[in-house]
């Protein structure tokens, strides 16, 4: 019995196997696919001859070179197989070309094989390098092409418009992100109004540098449009906001449009509106609380007046709202209480009424917040606790009082964290420094009190910005210390209580900005301290401290990025360091610097400011400084014991505002050049030994307020 069963058992599943391999051979011989055509196939192989592979053309970190493994000989020599390739199930013809982030680095023209695919139906070469190559005029014979994507791919030049007329049967084009593109005069227009089917139109940063054609409001099927960055100006034709199908619209950073809006209608499909940077004069409507699926709106820096409207209480899908930078007045509105679904939200930079954070409650998703620089007072409000998803919490430049509360060490996602410049009292919780994905936090200017040990940061390793400056706060063991501390990119330890510098900034390679200001730092600077962040360093405040001096001080600086060098109210002594040529503003005034002012200084051709007032320099102004007037803004050489003549000081591109050199002993005229000086504010040369006539020829300088030559020994008047 049990035998004759096995045997059935069997042979049903040889007559199942057998049929299964009879649909498996009917798929392998009549389903399949035709081959590739040799000439498609040899035109994408010229086609990828043409370019070279470097990992540098593409942005993507997903990118890879698709065409690499496309081969002409050999099993996967059908080109149906390669990657990236598309081709008609029946026909076997190319009709789609995926080759986004292919790493594909070269020219393009016409001749180009590619243009002899004229099966084509879609083509996407974005984020490539096309090597600032024009758009060639052979994608006119692509005339079958639905969907065109150029995208970020180094493209420059007029966009022939001709060419893209051609293509009658587009739907998608995208030639976003390629900056050194132009569309020619009308070009907009003439495309809206002969490519009547676009449903994607994504040209942000091309220039198009022109109006928006009222036609582009009969494009009924459009659904995304993005013209973020074009230089666009004039009225927005408000008719667009209402097409049928519209749910994407970017008109970010056009700062000349003029945005007017429609009512809105219920029935609106606009999930995203991204308006940040154009300019609106007016309140917001509020029939915008009708577009029940807006789920993005960004309308930042508008200049928006009024009050925010309560119907945006009704856009419930809202997971991102920027209302920043604008004149948004009131109380800051309470509707957004019912924002539930809010992961981003911005509101700084408006003038809404002192408030408090009480309505803060319900958000649980919020993972960006930005809430500074809008007047709010009171305390740092507990509900924030339940925000367990914030990455950025910024509650900056307002009037909150109280202290840091140690709960945000709940908050265990937090990477940046800005309380300054608030009215913030207590000392900083040290469980703060258990946040350990910090990578930013800034305390500074607050009343906060007590002590830091440098080894509470060992904990952060991905901390590159701290700011605890100007604060009543003393920074403890930061000589001699073991401890890994973070590589910084800015540490401010500006009145932190510091006798000496910190030691363990020896091994700080990264840093760009450090502050030191207003400690009691004693002696010397010390030898190794020209040793630290040498390609990095971009600014260092050292000003009002007890610096003696400089130990073994090289001739130029040595930081090659520097930018800002702060070293005022201190007791320099010695000769005048030279900052290295990059630099913008160089102040070391209230020192006891003595000797010449060297000449190599005239090499600081970026240079802004230049204060070296109150010091005992002395010899005369070196003849150069000429060389620095085209950047200089502000000379200050005040009360030193400077003599000489007063240099040249003003070419015909001269930007200097203010120029004080008095208390000096310069002698002879006043020169002539001053009179060039076309944006010059202040001139004090008072309390030296000049010996001239009243520059009456001064009266013709169109900015300048305040002439003071008090005591300059010999003005006459005639
Ligand atoms: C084999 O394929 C053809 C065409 O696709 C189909 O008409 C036929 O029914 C298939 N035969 C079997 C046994 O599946
Ligand atoms: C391939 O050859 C066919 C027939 O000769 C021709 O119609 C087609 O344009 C050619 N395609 C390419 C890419 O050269
Ligand atoms: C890129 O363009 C430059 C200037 O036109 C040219 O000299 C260079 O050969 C091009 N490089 C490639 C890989 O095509
Ligand atoms: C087009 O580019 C090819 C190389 O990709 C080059 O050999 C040819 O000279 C170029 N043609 C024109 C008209 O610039
Ligand atoms: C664009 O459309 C207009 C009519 O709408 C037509 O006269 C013109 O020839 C078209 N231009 C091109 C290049 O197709
Ligand atoms: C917006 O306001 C700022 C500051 O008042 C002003 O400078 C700017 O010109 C305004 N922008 C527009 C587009 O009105
Ligand atoms: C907030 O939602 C509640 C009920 O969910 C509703 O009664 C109230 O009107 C809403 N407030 C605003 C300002 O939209
Ligand atoms: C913070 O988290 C701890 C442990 O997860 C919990 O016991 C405490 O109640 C939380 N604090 C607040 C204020 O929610
Ligand atoms: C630090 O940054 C790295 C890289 O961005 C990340 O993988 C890591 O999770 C972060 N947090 C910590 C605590 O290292
Ligand atoms: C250095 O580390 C050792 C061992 O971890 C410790 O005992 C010592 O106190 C540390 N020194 C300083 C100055 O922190
Ligand atoms: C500043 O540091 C000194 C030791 O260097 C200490 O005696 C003093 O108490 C500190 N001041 C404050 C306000 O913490
Ligand atoms: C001064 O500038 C010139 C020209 O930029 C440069 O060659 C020279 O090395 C500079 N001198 C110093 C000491 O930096």
């Amino acid at each position: 019995m049990g035998s004759i069963l096995y045997l059935f058992i069997l042979m049903r599943f040889l007559a199942l196997l057998s049929s299964f391999h009879l649909i498996v051979t009917n798929s392998s011989s009549s389903v399949q696919q035709p081959l590739c055509h040799d000439n498609e196939s040899s035109a994408l192989l010229q086609f990828k001859q043409s370019f070279l592979i470097d990992e540098y053309a593409s942005e993507d970190s997903y990118a890879y070179p698709k065409v690499a493994t496309w081969k002409s000989h050999g099993e996967g020599s059908d080109c149906c197989s390669w990657d990236g390739v598309e081709c008609d199930r029946e026909t076997g013809h190319v009709i789609g070309l995926h080759l986004a982030s292919s790493c594909l680095y070269g020219s393009i023209n016409s001749s180009s094989t590619l243009f002899s695919l004229v099966h084509l139906r879609r083509l996407d070469l974005s984020d490539n390098d096309f090597n600032y190559s024009e758009i060639p005029h052979g994608v006119s014979q692509l005339s079958r092409l639905r969907s065109l994507n150029l995208s970020d791919s180094q493209f420059s030049g007029q966009i022939p418009s001709e060419v893209l007329l051609a293509l009658s049967k587009l739907v998608f084009l995208d030639l976003s992100g390629n900056p050194m593109l132009q569309l020619q005069k009308h070009g907009l227009r003439n495309l809206v109004q002969n490519l009547t089917l676009f449903k994607k139109l994504h040209l942000s940063q091309v220039n198009i540098s022109s109006t928006i054609p009222h036609a582009l409001a009969n494009l009924s099927s459009l659904t995304s449009l993005r013209l973020r960055e074009c230089g666009l100006h004039g009225e927005f034709p408000k008719k667009i906001l209402q097409l049928p199908s519209l749910q994407f619209l970017s008109l970010r950073y056009n700062p000349n449009l003029n945005i007017y809006f429609p009512e809105f209608q219920e029935t609106s499909p606009l999930k995203v509106l991204y308006l940040a940077g154009t300019s609106y004069s007016g309140e917001l409507p509020a029939s915008m609380g009708k577009l029940s699926s807006l789920s993005e709106l960004d309308i930042s820096s508008c200049n928006f007046t009024g009050l925010v409207p309560s119907s945006l209480g009704h856009l419930t899908q809202l997971s991102y709202l920027d209302l920043s930078y604008n004149f948004f007045s009131g109380p800051i509105p309470s509707f957004l209480a019912n924002l539930t679904t809010l992961t981003y939200l911005s509101l700084t930079s408006n003038n809404f009424s002192a408030g408090t954070l009480a309505w803060l409650g319900e958000q649980t998703k919020l993972t960006i917040l930005y809430l500074d620089q809008i007047n709010l007072n009171g305390e740092i409000p507990s509900s924030l606790v339940n925000m367990s998803e914030l990455t950025i919490l910024n509650l900056s430049k307002n009037q909150l009082i109280g202290q840091i509360p140690s709960w945000l060490m709940n908050l265990t996602q937090l990477t940046e964290l800005y309380l300054q410049e608030n009215k913030l009292e207590g000392p900083i919780p040290s469980s703060l420094f258990e946040l350990v994905n910090l990578q930013y936090l800034y305390l500074h200017s607050n009343y906060l009190t007590g002590t830091v040990e440098l080894h509470m940061l060992s904990n952060l390793k991905n901390l590159t910005d701290l700011q605890l400056s100007y604060n009543r706060i003393s920074l403890l063991s930061y000589t001699s210390t073991n401890a890994t501390l973070p590589k910084f990119k800015l540490l401010g330890l500006a009145s932190c209580n510091l006798t000496e510098f910190p030691d363990f900034l020896q091994n700080q390679q990264e840093l760009e900005v450090l502050i030191l200001s207003t400690n009691k730092i004693h002696g010397p600077i010390p030898k190794w301290m020209w040793n630290i962040s040498k390609e990095t360093l971009e600014a260092l405040f050292l000003s009002n401290n007890f610096l003696s001096g400089f130990s073994q001080v090289p001739d130029v600086l040595p930081w090659s990025r520097m930018s800002i060098l702060e070293l005022s109210s201190n007791m320099l002594q010695g000769s005048l360091p030279v900052p290295p040529s990059s630099t913008v503003e160089y102040s070391v005034s209230r020192n006891r610097l003595a000797g010449e002012i060297p000449s190599l200084i005239c090499n600081l051709t970026s240079l802004s400011l230049l204060d070296l007032s109150g010091n005992n320099l002395s010899g005369s102004i070196p003849q150069c400084f000429t060389k620095l007037s085209s950047s200089l803004s502000i000379l200050n050489l005040r009360r030193n014991n400077l003599n000489g003549p007063i240099p040249q000081t003003c070419t015909n591109t001269s930007n200097l505002r203010m120029i004080d050199l008095s208390e000096n002993q310069l002698q002879g005229q006043i020169p002539k050049s001053l009179a060039s000086c076309m944006m010059l504010e202040e001139l004090v040369l008072g309390n030296n030994l000049i010996n001239d006539i009243f520059p009456f020829w001064l009266g013709s300088l169109p900015r300048l307020q305040v002439i003071c030559l008090q005591n300059t020994s010999k003005i006459g008047m005639q």
